[in-house]
């Protein structure tokens, strides 16, 4: 939280009042003991955005977005948390000492060092390609793939030289260390024995909207045996794969220009495409499209293109990714290009003209969908299962009317039909959000990211919500559970973070949540704010959730012994056989 002193920034947030600062945004209407008003940070028609004066946080339940008056600027302004806190001391009348940025924040010191670090060994990387005898066959083979030197340049493309270390050399000239390259995710290892992590492969330099260098992928050339095609830098504290698009810095502009960005699958479709003139194109990093991402894009443009190769299986894992990001209200179309091709090899053999050609050929998702539904000859309710939320989710009216003819026209249905089913899985979403408590057990999927697939997970979950709701029963909870009892690795860092701040005699969500990071802080806003229905009998509750827990670890103690058994049967150990087998009758 840098240098702005702990009771400034608490002092910001008791001036502040969160429905007085959301109101400023968003047209709130009283519901209850909150408020509520439709969410500033996806396109909705009906309000799902609410907003609590008790507890002084927001929350979304469709797009899941939540937080304090802090994070609510931070993401209405797109302001760090520092200058966030800095705009809302000005408008509280609160004195705040003027710091120097970068000083003001060690984490903020620290990542520029990573910048800098990530740009010098971008620089390294690009020479090395441009003039390096022993780049020859690097260059020869970004040559065979068709890659003007212009387009290497723009990309910064570069090669990594095939020793162990010469980039830690190189940098160890310019005064980084070996430890906080290992941090940056330049070099692997720890600090006593360590290489350089791109060796002999193309670096494609990966850079943030601002056109900062956060991270590299590298391709294999050449002979290169057992080897992966793609290494990328590791999610570092300063790179998180899930907000960054390659290739955004490059088509910003142009995707404002044409009014639509392309997504494609791969650095080398973006690179090629840039160089044919598309350049709108950019990547996701080899992950499922996030909400994130798609934030990230509504900055430029509501219309999106997929443009995944058609055989890959791309889309059909995509598919999540593609309804997230239609759900914060991306308008999505998915490209289809011959099978087996993607963008890069299709724009060579088609060029630009038959690129405009199946842009303008281009299906809705919800078309596609129904496309690929009826092509694995599903039954109709399980067809219109998967397209509702895509249909029901459409915001305008004229194109909403057209996705109910062509879901009605394919599916053989009268558009009554369609309408109802519209109509059914709206007041069920609806009702949903009146009770927000029911969303657990909504099985539609908006809701999905938020759901908990089996009986551990729920009961995990659960424990945290009783706990946010109930404080007091932190101790009997780690009494019988200890602290370190839950599975999953996003619940661990909410309880740690949670427990952490009860343990200090208090609980105020609206400071926790600057301690954690999304999606923490999203699903914490989520268990606090569902809080309203209140759990009736909290002891019951609780233990049937540990009932759950504590028969999920007796059952994994059980099958670790079982393993244990079999290998000792198997060595003839029998005095390992007999005490494995009484621990088991203990269990
Ligand atoms: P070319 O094969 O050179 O045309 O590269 P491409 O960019 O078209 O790659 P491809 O379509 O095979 O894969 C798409 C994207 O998935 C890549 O750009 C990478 O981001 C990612 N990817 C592919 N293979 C690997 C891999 O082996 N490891 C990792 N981590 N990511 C990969
Ligand atoms: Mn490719």
């Amino acid at each position: 939280m840098g240098l702005i002193p702990p009771e400034i920034i608490e002092d910001v947030r008791i001036q502040t009042d969160i429905v007085g600062l959301v109101s400023e945004y968003v047209r709130l209407e009283k519901r209850g003991k909150n408020y509520a008003g439709n969410c500033p940070f996806h396109q909705e028609r009906d309000p799902s955005f609410s907003v609590s004066p008790d507890k002084q946080l927001f929350y979304c339940f469709g797009c899941q977005t939540g937080g304090n008056a802090i994070k609510f600027l931070m993401l209405m302004e797109n302001l760090t948390f520092v200058e966030s806190v800095r705009r809302l001391a000005d408008r509280a009348g609160i004195y705040l000492p003027d710091i120097e940025r970068g000083s003001d924040n060690k984490r903020a010191a620290r990542e520029e060092k990573a910048w800098k670090a990530n740009a010098l060994a971008r620089d390294f990387y690009h020479n090395h390609l441009l003039n390096s005898p022993e780049a020859s066959g690097a260059r020869e083979y970004l040559a065979g793939r068709g890659l003007s030197e212009e387009i290497i340049k723009s990309f910064k493309i570069g090669c990594a030289p095939a020793a162990w270390d010469s980039l830690a050399v190189y940098m160890r000239g310019l005064g980084y260390g070996p430890g906080e390259l290992i941090d940056f995710g330049l070099l692997t290892g720890d600090s006593g024995r360590n290489f350089d992590r791109f060796r002999k492969r193309i670096v494609f330099p990966v850079t943030n909207p601002q056109g900062r260098v956060v991270a590299f992928g590298g391709r294999v050339f050449g002979p290169a045996e057992n080897q992966p095609k793609y290494l990328n830098t590791p999610e570092t504290q300063f790179f998180n794969k899930s907000r960054i698009l390659y290739g955004l810095e490059q088509a910003r502009k142009a995707i404002k220009e044409a009014g639509y960005a392309v997504i494609m699958e791969g650095y080398m479709d973006v690179v090629t495409a840039h160089q044919f003139g598309v350049k709108n194109a950019l990547a996701s990093m080899g992950t499922s499209l996030t909400a994130d991402q798609g934030k990230l894009l509504l900055r430029y443009s509501r219309d999106v293109y997929i443009a995944y190769d058609a055989d890959s299986a791309g889309i059909k894992a995509a598919s999540r990714g593609l309804d997230i990001l239609q759900q914060i209200g991306c308008r999505l179309k998915v490209v289809s290009m011959p099978k087996g091709t993607d963008p890069d090899e299709f724009l060579r053999e088609k060029g630009l003209d038959g690129w405009h050609k199946v842009i303008a050929g281009a299906q809705s998702l919800l078309e596609y969908k129904l496309n690929m539904a009826q092509n694995s000859k599903k039954d109709i309710s399980d067809v219109i299962g998967e397209v509702l939320p895509n249909l029901a989710e459409i915001k305008s009216d004229i194109e909403l009317e057209e996705g109910v003819k062509t879901v009605a026209s394919r599916l053989s249905l009268s558009w009554e039909a369609v309408w109802g089913e519209i109509r059914r899985y709206r007041e069920h979403t609806r009702k949903i959000w009146e009770k927000p408590d029911k969303i657990a057990k909504n099985t539609h999927n908006i809701f999905k990211s938020g759901k908990p697939k089996d009986a551990l997970s729920r009961a995990e979950l659960g424990i945290l919500k009783v706990l946010v709701e109930n404080p007091e029963k932190l101790n009997y909870i780690r009494s019988v559970l200890g602290d370190d009892f839950l599975q999953e690795p996003l619940y661990c860092e909410i309880y740690r973070v949670v427990s952490g701040h009860m343990d200090s005699g208090e609980f105020n969500p609206s400071r926790l949540l600057d301690q954690l990071e999304e999606p923490a802080a999203g699903l914490l806003s989520r268990l606090i704010m569902e809080k309203n229905e209140g759990i009736q009998d909290p002891d019951r509750v609780v233990s049937d959730y540990i009932n759950v827990i504590q028969r999920n670890r007796q059952a994994r103690k059980r099958m670790i012994l079982m393993q244990e058994l079999a290998t000792a049967e198997k060595n003839n150990d029998i005095d390992r056989v007999n005490k494995i087998l009484k621990q088991l009758q203990e269990i």
